[in-house]
């Protein structure tokens, strides 16, 4: 390990164990959360060597901020959005700074207040339809259910009306092969995804139903004339400064960010908060208090937000020991420096919300489970810049409310009529993929009584 200090006050490294031609990229395949968590041992900006590409893994929470804030330099790219922008296009997660302020000023309507309160009773029903078809004893394969919740659930708020219901279904079943094929893009060279082979073909079909789906959808709009509650009509009403709407095009670009942001990242979310509730039954037994007061065994809505006070804490904590996007990368537009280290122009930086909500010197005791931190009140409390899951700056996600909407909705309704515990012995190890899931999940439910 070479070390630099700043006189000011930053650690520069360069991480350990580099090996010849591959650098560090055994170790990043082979235990990569492990790898990223014991970098900030090494400095608050530590350099990877992966085959011939180089980054800088920043360590420290007030460097992270430092890069998410200043986006005109520090721009979407990298490795990581680079590979995903070639499968998705040119959407709004995906797409540079010159497109950024232009897609966000035309999308934030679709997240306002109102309308996430208009979302919500589409929320209500699909969390109902899902865990009404639930058996006292069963057990269920929760990243399934909750992947069955939150792409259901997306599509019905981006497609609402009847005449788009095919297309909202059509894009639920495409779904699943589509994300798993962007996966498998970003992670293999380029020339292996342009082969016929049978995994890429799959993701071609998807990727064709989805387009088809999605201008079907709109054609179907653009008919009927109708406004509708949705975010689809959001895209479509959307005007340049110019007055020009956007097009076909940039309209499927955006409904595919929203699908790629909006579904595993939920549903993933719900499913790693059911697995600590089942491994840590003292909390689910407080949860059970809070939904029995508040709800008895009826579904949770918009306006019992506020006071699912413990639930809205266990999704919290939830995503600070498993934030669904655990790794994400810029990269520098120009020649800067960062913690005293020059940066040329196309350096990559490597942000992961994993490490640094699991620094030590943040959050005491940082592996337990423990929704109280959050709690107003509580000391010490975490400083804002220490938890990240949904970035930060120009580019945090604009999903953060529908997410924390539609979470909270779904555990407290979930959590009001069942009691869940581990289906085995087995531990449940995270599977690093564009997301971070449980590798596997199998929860008995067992229906609580009414009271
Ligand atoms: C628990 C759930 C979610 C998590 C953990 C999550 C996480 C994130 C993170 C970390 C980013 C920033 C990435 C970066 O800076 O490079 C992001 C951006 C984004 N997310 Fe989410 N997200 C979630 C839910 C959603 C939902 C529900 C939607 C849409 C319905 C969504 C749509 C987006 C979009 C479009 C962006 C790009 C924003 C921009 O660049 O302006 N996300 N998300």
């Amino acid at each position: 390990m070479t070390t630099t200090s700043d006189p000011g006050r930053w650690t520069v490294a360069t991480a350990p164990g580099a090996v010849p031609v591959a650098g560090h990229a055994l170790q990043l395949r082979k235990g990569p959360l492990a790898f990223l968590a014991g970098l900030p041992a090494h400095g608050d900006l530590v350099q990877v060597r992966i085959g011939p590409s180089r980054g800088f893994v920043v360590c420290h929470p007030d460097l992270v901020h430092q890069v998410l804030l200043n986006d005109r330099v520090f721009d979407k790219g990298g490795f990581f959005w680079d590979k995903v922008r070639l499968g998705v296009g040119n959407g709004l997660a995906t797409c540079p700074y010159r497109d950024h302020r232009r897609q966000r000023r035309l999308l934030q309507p679709a997240f306002s207040r109102n309308r996430l309160r208009g979302y919500a009773p589409a929320m209500t029903e699909q969390i109902n339809t899902l865990t009404g078809r639930w058996r006292d004893g069963e057990v269920i394969d929760v990243i399934a259910q909750m992947n069955t919740l939150t792409s259901h659930t997306t599509s019905r708020t981006l497609f609402i009306a009847d005449c788009v219901a095919p297309a909202a279904a059509a894009v639920v079943e495409a779904l699943p092969d589509f994300l798993h094929g962007i996966y498998r893009q970003m992670m293999m060279p380029a020339l292996l995804n342009r082969l016929p082979t049978p995994a890429n073909r799959r993701f071609d079909r998807a990727r064709t139903r989805l387009r088809t789906s999605v201008t079907d959808a709109v054609h179907a709009y653009r008919q009927d004339g109708d406004q509708h509650e949705d975010l689809l009509s959001v895209l479509l009403a959307a005007r340049d400064q110019d007055g020009s709407p956007l097009t076909d095009s940039e309209i499927y670009d955006q409904v595919i960010s929203l699908l790629i942001g909006g579904t595993e990242t939920t549903a993933t979310t719900l499913a790693w908060a059911l697995h600590l509730l089942a491994t840590h039954p003292h909390i689910q037994q407080r949860l059970h208090a809070e939904t029995s007061t508040l709800l008895g065994h009826r579904p949770a809505t918009w306006d019992d937000l506020p006071r699912l006070e413990l639930t809205g804490h266990v999704i919290t904590e939830t995503l600070r020991l498993y934030p669904a996007g655990w790794l994400f990368t810029r990269i520098t537009s120009t020649d800067t420096e960062l913690a005293g280290q020059p940066l040329p122009a196309g350096t990559t930086l490597i942000c992961s919300p994993y490490l640094i909500q699991r620094r030590a010197d943040t959050f005491p005791d940082p592996e337990r489970f423990d929704p109280d931190r959050w709690r107003a009140g509580h000391a010490p409390h975490p400083p804002r810049q220490a938890s990240i899951p949904f970035g930060a700056g120009a580019r945090k996600c604009i999903g953060d409310t529908f997410a924390m909407t539609l979470a909270p909705l779904a555990l407290a309704t979930i959590i009001a009529r069942w009691r869940v515990e581990p289906a085995t012995d087995a531990p449940v190890r995270p599977s690093v993929t564009a997301t971070l899931q449980p590798e596997s999940l199998r929860l008995r439910l067992h229906q609580r009584t009414r009271t």
